[in-house]
C-alpha cells in the first residue's frame, strides 16, 4: 500500500516538473521570437538584368560627352559595364546602383579586372530611394514605365544641365527626347535637365 502511494507521489512530482519545464521553454521561445524579428524580405528587381551591348554603351558615353570631370550614375547598373567604360575610356568617376546583390558582386569584380576599382563605386540599393544629386550624367536601361516613375526624382534631384541617356526606352510625351540615336538597330534617347521645371 505504502509502495503504491510512493509511486503515485513520484509520478505526480515528475509530471509537475515536466509541466514547469514546458512552460519555461514556451516562454523562452516567445521571448526569442520577440527579440529577433524575421529580417525583411529583400525587394525584387523591377526589371531583370539584360546587358547593353558595347557599341551602345560607347554611343551613350558619346552622346552625353562624358569627360574626366563627370560623375556618371547608372541606375540599375547590372554588371557595371557602363560606369566601368566611363572610367576606363573617359577617365570619369562612376557610381552604379543595383538592387540585386549578385549584380553588385559581378560589377565590383569587373571593375577590379578593368583596373578602375578606385574610380567607381557600386551600391546595393533601390534606385528609387537612393540620393542621385551628385550625378552629372545619368544612364538608364530600365522600362518605359520605370522611366516615367523615375522622372519626378530626376527633376527633383538632378542639377540643371545634368545629361541623361536611356537605352531603348524614352519618356513618351511626358518628356520628349532632345536627341535620338540609332546604333545597329537599337535606340538611345538623350535629354539635359532644364534650369526651370
Ligand atoms: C536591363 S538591366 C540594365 C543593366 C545595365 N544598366 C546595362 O545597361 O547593361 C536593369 C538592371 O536594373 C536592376 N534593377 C531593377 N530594379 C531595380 C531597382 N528598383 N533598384 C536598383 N536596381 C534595379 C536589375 O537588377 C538589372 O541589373
Amino acid at each position: 500500500m505504502r509502495t503504491h502511494r510512493t509511486h503515485w507521489l513520484i509520478a505526480a512530482t515528475l509530471i509537475t516538473v515536466a509541466l514547469a519545464h514546458a512552460a519555461t521553454a514556451a516562454a523562452q521561445a516567445t521571448q526569442a521570437t520577440q527579440a529577433a524579428p524575421a529580417p525583411p524580405t529583400p525587394r525584387r528587381p523591377d526589371v531583370i538584368f539584360v546587358p547593353t551591348p558595347d557599341d551602345v554603351v560607347a554611343a551613350m558615353l558619346e552622346v552625353t560627352k562624358v569627360t574626366k570631370d563627370d560623375i556618371v550614375y547608372d541606375l540599375g547598373c547590372g554588371d557595371g559595364r557602363i560606369v566601368i567604360a566611363a572610367a576606363r575610356d573617359r577617365g570619369a568617376r562612376g557610381v552604379g546602383i543595383d538592387i540585386d546583390p549578385q549584380r553588385i558582386a559581378e560589377a565590383t569584380a569587373n571593375a577590379a579586372k578593368a583596373g578602375v576599382g578606385r574610380r567607381v563605386t557600386f551600391k546595393e540599393t533601390d534606385l528609387f530611394t537612393t540620393d542621385i544629386s551628385e550625378a552629372t550624367v545619368v544612364m538608364l536601361y530600365l522600362l518605359p514605365s520605370l522611366n516615367l516613375k523615375l522622372l519626378p526624382k530626376l527633376m527633383a534631384e538632378l542639377k540643371p544641365g545634368t545629361r541623361i541617356a536611356s537605352h531603348a526606352f524614352d519618356m513618351g510625351d511626358e518628356w520628349p527626347a532632345q536627341q535620338t540615336l540609332e546604333v545597329n538597330g537599337r535606340y538611345v534617347y538623350y535629354w539635359t535637365v532644364p534650369a526651370t521645371r
